[in-house]
């Protein structure tokens, strides 16, 4: 919807072609971010761009444009297209190029293609308040899942089994151990503990993670990076995902087994406050 970027350039959509032979395109050689955006501000806009920066060179691949001139490019779409509540998709693959695994070779000069454009979504309202329902499922990833890159077809299949449930969220576990969600980072509570899968090449360290963990350290909850099993997840005292769409989102039934009292826990609904006032102070910064 509205302008879109090509490159350095905002130009309306019928306006931008992209190559058959681009490499995301036939590859998914390329990474990318999605932005939330609160009351016409980007949220946590530098640590997304910083993570686009950081999975570009984990693969090699040279985005070719400052992240000041990035981060001013997105701001002024975000303008253009007047998004109030709504999200910024933008990637960066390694261009196009006669199709051949090989990187392309610098005498041919490709360049990589930036692309972002904008979606108005509303907050996940209800969801928010009622909670939602997870399955699980075995995690096939590659082992460079700290990479955001553009391959998402585990991602993808687990999340269509999840809904074919019924459900919100797959989260998925490598022999019983749980790593994140599909496309969110997966906690669980017990006695009073915030426990999540350490941040390294098996999970996506997420941005809403890392919000989630300065405002336990601000606010004297314990928060615990470790590894935890599948029989710890169907015993937990309260479960939640985080993601950048998301949000804090409570899980209030696993494989269709009730967690806790089946409402979203306290510690949960403790976290959702402390994100709303962050999301709050975000948007009136500037303003
Ligand atoms: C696999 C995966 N893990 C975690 C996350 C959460 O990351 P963030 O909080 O940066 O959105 C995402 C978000 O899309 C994801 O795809």
């Amino acid at each position: 919807m509205g302008k879109i970027i090509l490159g350095d350039q905002i130009l309306d959509r019928p306006d931008v072609h992209i190559d058959l032979e681009d490499r995301g395109y036939q590859f998914g050689d390329g990474v990318y971010e999605v932005i939330r955006v609160y009351g016409g501000k980007l949220f946590t806009m530098k640590e997304h761009i910083d993570r686009l920066f950081a999975s570009a060179k984990k693969i090699k691949l040279d985005i070719s444009m400052a992240p000041e001139q990035m981060q001013k490019l997105v701001e002024d779409l975000v303008k253009e297209n007047k998004v109030d509540f709504g999200s910024v998709y933008m990637q960066v693959t390694r261009g196009a190029a006669p199709r051949t695994h090989m990187f392309p070779k610098p005498a041919s000069n490709t360049k990589a293609v930036f692309t972002a454009y904008t979606n108005v979504v509303p907050r996940p309202a209800s969801q928010l308040e009622n909670g939602v329902e997870a399955i699980t499922a075995e995690d096939i990833r590659w082992l460079r899942c700290d990479i955001k890159s553009l391959n998402l077809l585990p991602n993808v299949l687990a999340k269509q089994e999840a809904a074919d449930a019924g459900c919100f969220e797959a989260i998925l576990h490598r022999s019983g151990i749980v790593t994140e969600g599909s496309s969110s980072n997966a906690y669980i509570v017990k006695n009073g503990e915030v426990i999540t899968h350490p941040a390294d090449h098996l999970i996506l360290n997420g941005i809403t993670r890392q919000v989630l963990v300065k405002l336990c350290k601000e606010n004297g909850i314990p928060f615990v990076e470790k590894e935890f099993e599948l029989k710890d997840l169907q015993n937990a005292d309260e479960v939640f995902i985080t993601s950048t769409t998301s949000e804090v989102m409570p899980v209030i039934k696993v494989d269709g087994k009730t967690v806790g009292d089946g409402t979203p826990g306290k510690i949960t609904r403790k976290l959702q406050e402390l994100f709303e006032a962050k999301i709050n102070r975000e948007i009136m910064v500037n303003f």
